[in-house]
């Protein structure tokens, strides 16, 4: 991937501002469990959307000798309390990389492209987002680790720091992150995502459907989650199951084989919430409906050989996702099945997107 053009900052290193969108991304095989700092246990792979994204405005000022850092951080206009000590720790860790942000107060201006209270996630886009916006500061006031091919390489080990899965959200498309290796020249890396391109033809348009079931706020974060998988019981079982999961749905992508592929998905799916419900502190983040949803899927399948299969993140909401060439089919599926199991009747319509993140006029 290329480097960041840095004509599009505005202003200077007194005062300056850059912006970027960034989008959410579903995984297909889970990251779930860390090592060190903010290694992933597992490799994962997963698609970025289309239309669900971040969009963020860094502005920095440089502040007076010996003052400190500090940093505001705004979300649809409104000072975002609960984020604050997140970014802060992301901030803290991210020092090494740009040591000159100490010098300055950063405002970051956050908004989603998605409809918030919906239950998507959007951590990974937005410390993705802003993780793009200081990539582009550091580039822009020359940290030579920024500069040139390594950009993006550079930022998802950032956006990483932030939260995991953002590291995948720097790329559009597929995206990989952690120990797997396709072949001797694409190896991966625990450290930062790497673009997955070799894609047969029947997955190069997907969509992902998402049925939002319960929006309410999740009982146990993510990073929560993660935790408990120190000491898990399944722990060594569970990274044997997903580099495995990984070998057969690269396989299946690589030779345009659903059967394969949808196996795989659900598999992950539903590993990620028995490993939830099998924790040494035991939680169900699953609503009766995602059950009720992922049945009437299966069923619809069995009956009308539809290419598409179900994936949910960590909480309840299901992404329904199929070849774009099943739209119609799956559509017309869920307002005759679904709908009236889905809170408000609500799904939001999303495919892959190819382009990923991009700089946007400040
Ligand atoms: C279930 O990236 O949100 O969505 O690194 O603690 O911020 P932190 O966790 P986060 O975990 C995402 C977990 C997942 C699976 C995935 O995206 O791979």
């Amino acid at each position: 991937m290329s480097s960041f053009d840095i004509s599009s900052v505005k202003g200077d290193l007194n005062r300056g501002q850059v912006s970027w969108e960034a989008p959410s991304n579903i995984a297909l095989v889970k990251y779930w469990g860390k090592k060190g700092l903010q290694l992933p246990m597992n490799s994962s792979l997963s698609l970025s959307l289309s239309s669900s994204k971040t969009k963020t405005t860094l502005s920095w000022k440089k502040k007076p000798e010996g003052e400190g850092p500090s940093f505001d951080l705004l979300f649809e206009g409104k000072k975002k309390v609960q984020f604050q000590k997140k970014i802060s720790t992301f901030l803290k860790r991210i020092e090494e990389k740009i040591p000159s942000l100490k010098d300055y107060h950063l405002q970051f201006d956050s908004e989603n492209t998605f409809p918030h209270s919906v239950g998507i996630a959007s951590s990974a886009s937005s410390m993705a987002s802003l993780a793009l916006c200081l990539g582009s500061f550091a580039a822009y006031s020359g940290v030579e680790a920024f500069l040139g091919d390594a950009f993006y390489e550079q930022v998802s080990s950032m956006a990483r720091l932030g939260s995991g899965s953002a590291c995948r959200s720097i790329y559009g498309g597929w995206a990989s992150w952690g120990p797997y290796e396709l072949d001797e020249r694409e190896k991966g890396s625990d450290f930062y995502a790497t673009p997955f391109t070799k894609i047969d033809p029947l997955f190069e348009e997907m969509s992902d459907f998402i049925l939002i079931v319960d929006s309410s706020p999740k009982k146990v974060s993510s990073t929560e989650g993660h935790a408990l998988m120190e000491g898990h019981p399944f722990a060594e079982g569970r990274i044997l199951q997903a580099e495995n999961n990984m070998n057969k749905l690269v396989e299946s992508i690589l030779k345009g084989k659903w059967d394969i592929f949808q196996r795989v998905v659900e598999n992950e799916a539903l590993s990620l919430h028995s490993l939830m419900m099998s924790s040494n502190n035991p939680y169900i983040l699953m609503h009766p409906r995602s059950l009720a949803v992922i049945e009437k899927i299966k069923e619809m399948r069995a009956k009308t050989g539809v290419n598409c299969c179900f994936t949910l993140d960590a909480g309840p909401n299901i992404h329904l996702l199929c070849p774009r060439s099943e739209n119609a089919k799956v559509k017309r599926f869920i307002e005759s099945d679904l709908r009236d199991l889905l809170e408000n009747e609500r799904w939001i319509e999303d495919s892959v997107g190819a382009l990923g993140p991009k700089p946007l006029e400040c």
